[in-house]
C-alpha cells in the first residue's frame, strides 16, 4: 500500500526503479577498474616484499567489502611474513615509503605518527589511470580486515544491503556529511547503520545478525579472539538458508524511505548506541559508560547526549562515530530529515526524486 503509519510511500516504486536500473550501475567500478588498481596493489607488493621478504599487501575498504564505487580510494593493509623481524609500524611507514617514492610515480606522504601510522599514495591522472588513483596503505590491522569480511559476509547475503549503501555513499559525499575529518561520519560509520536498521530494526528482519547466529550443529559460532576482541562471526552462506531466510519483501525504495525514517524521527540519539553485534541492534550509552566524557575532550563538558554513538562490531570499546561532533550530528540529522521529506512528499514529481541526491 502507498501508505503506513501516515507516511506516503508512493515514490517507492520509481525510486526502486530508478536505484536498481540506473543508479546502482552508473556508481559502481568496471572490471578494467578493479584490474587496474590489482596490478597497482601486486607492484606495491614487491616493493613491501623487497623491504620485508614474505609480506603482503591485502586489500580492505571499499575495495574488498563489495561497496566500492568508481574511483574510490584504495585501503591496502601489509602483512609481515610470521618469522619476519618485528618492526615498528611507523618504521615501515618511513622505510616503505622512502621505496615507493624511488621506484614509482606515486606522490607519497608519510604518517609514521598518526594513531593508525599509514602511507598515502596518490598517481594524478593519465592514459593509463585516465581518474588517477589515490591508495592508503597501513600494517598490521587484522581488525580491519576482519571487519572487512564481515561487511562483504553480508553484502553478499542481500543486494538491498548494496543499493541501500551505495545510495549513501554518494548521497552523504554529495550533501558533505561523509567526512570524518570535518565533523562527520566516516563511510564505514554508515555502513553499519543501514546492517542495523536491516537486521533489526525492519521487521522480518532482512539480514541475520551474523555474530549471533549459531552453527547448524547447535554449536555457537567458534570463538576467535584477536588482541581481545572476539572476531568471530557466522561466514558459512552455504549453511546460512538453514538458519536465515528473510521473509522481507519491501523494495530497496521502501527500505530507503524507511531507513531516513527511522534515523530522523525513532532512533534515539541522546541515549542509544548503535550495534550490529547486540541482540536488540541498539544499546543504552549508560551500558557502555558513553553517556560521559569519554573522549575527556575539556571542550566537551556537555557533550554526552549530542554524541553520535556507533560501536564497532569487533572493537567493543571504540566508537566508530567519534570523529562526529556536535554540529556534525545536528547537520547529519538535518539531512536525514531533509531526505525523508522529500521522497514522501506525495504531490512531488519523480524527477524531485532526484533533488535528494542532487541538490
Ligand atoms: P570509501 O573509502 O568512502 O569508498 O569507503 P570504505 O568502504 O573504504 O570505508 P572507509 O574508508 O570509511 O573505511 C575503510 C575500512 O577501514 C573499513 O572497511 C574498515 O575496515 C576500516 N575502518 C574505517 N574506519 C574505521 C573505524 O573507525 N574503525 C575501524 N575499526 N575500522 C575502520
Ligand atoms: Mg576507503
Amino acid at each position: 500500500s502507498l501508505w503506513r503509519d501516515g507516511v506516503s510511500y508512493a515514490h517507492a516504486p520509481d525510486l526502486t526503479h530508478y536505484l536498481e536500473s540506473t543508479f546502482v550501475p552508473s556508481v559502481v567500478p568496471q572490471p578494467d577498474e578493479y584490474h587496474a588498481k590489482d596490478q597497482a596493489r601486486q607492484y606495491l607488493e614487491k616493493l613491501a616484499d623487497q623491504v620485508s621478504p614474505g609480506a603482503k599487501l591485502l586489500p580492505f575498504g571499499s575495495m574488498a567489502n563489495g561497496f566500492a564505487l568508481k574511483n574510490s580510494d584504495m585501503d591496502l593493509c601489509c602483512f609481515l611474513a610470521k618469522d619476519a623481524p618485528v618492526r615498528e609500524p611507523s618504521e615501515l611507514v618511513e622505510i616503505l615509503g622512502r621505496l615507493i617514492e624511488q621506484e614509482t610515480n606515486f606522490y607519497v606522504k608519510m604518517l609514521p605518527r598518526a594513531r593508525i601510522p599509514i602511507i598515502k599514495l596518490t598517481i594524478p591522472p593519465s592514459t593509463d589511470v585516465p581518474m588517477g588513483m589515490a591508495c592508503d596503505i597501513g600494517f598490521e590491522n587484522r581488525l580491519a580486515l576482519e571487519n572487512t569480511r564481515l561487511l562483504l559476509t553480508y553484502a553478499m547475503i542481500d543486494s538491498r544491503l548494496r543499493t541501500l549503501v551505495l545510495f549513501l555513499k554518494v548521497w552523504t559525499k554529495r550533501r558533505k556529511i561523509n567526512n570524518p575529518y570535518r565533523g562527520t561520519l566516516s563511510s564505514y560509520g554508515y555502513v553499519l547503520l543501514v546492517i542495523q536498521f536491516l537486521a533489526h530494526v525492519k521487521q522480518p528482519p532482512v539480514l541475520p545478525n551474523l555474530q549471533r547466529l549459531s552453527s547448524p550443529d547447535g554449536s555457537a559460532a567458534e570463538e576467535t579472539m584477536f588482541d581481545g576482541h572476539d572476531i568471530s562471526f557466522f561466514d558459512d552462506l552455504d549453511a546460512l538458508p538453514s538458519l536465515f531466510q528473510t521473509t522481507n519483501t519491501e523494495t530497496s525504495g521502501e527500505l530507503l524511505i524507511d531507513f531516513f525514517r527511522y534515523f530522523s524521527k525513532e532512533f534515539n540519539f541522546t541515549h542509544q548506541v548503535v550495534s550490529i553485534r547486540s541482540d536488540k541492534g541498539v544499546l543504552p550509552k549508560l551500558q557502555k559508560g558513553w553517556h560521559v566524557d569519554f573522549e575527556f575532550d575539556p571542550e566537551l563538558t556537555v557533550r554526552d547526549q549530542h554524541k553520535l554513538c556507533v560501536e564497532d562490531p569487533f572493537q567493543l570499546d571504540y566508537n566508530v562515530a567519534r570523529t562526529v561532533t556536535r554540529d556534525g550530528l545536528y547537520t547529519i540529522r538535518g539531512e536525514f530529515m531533509r531526505a525523508f521529506r522529500i521522497l514522501t512528499t506525495p504531490t512531488r514529481s519523480p524527477e524531485g526524486i532526484g533533488a535528494v541526491i542532487n541538490s
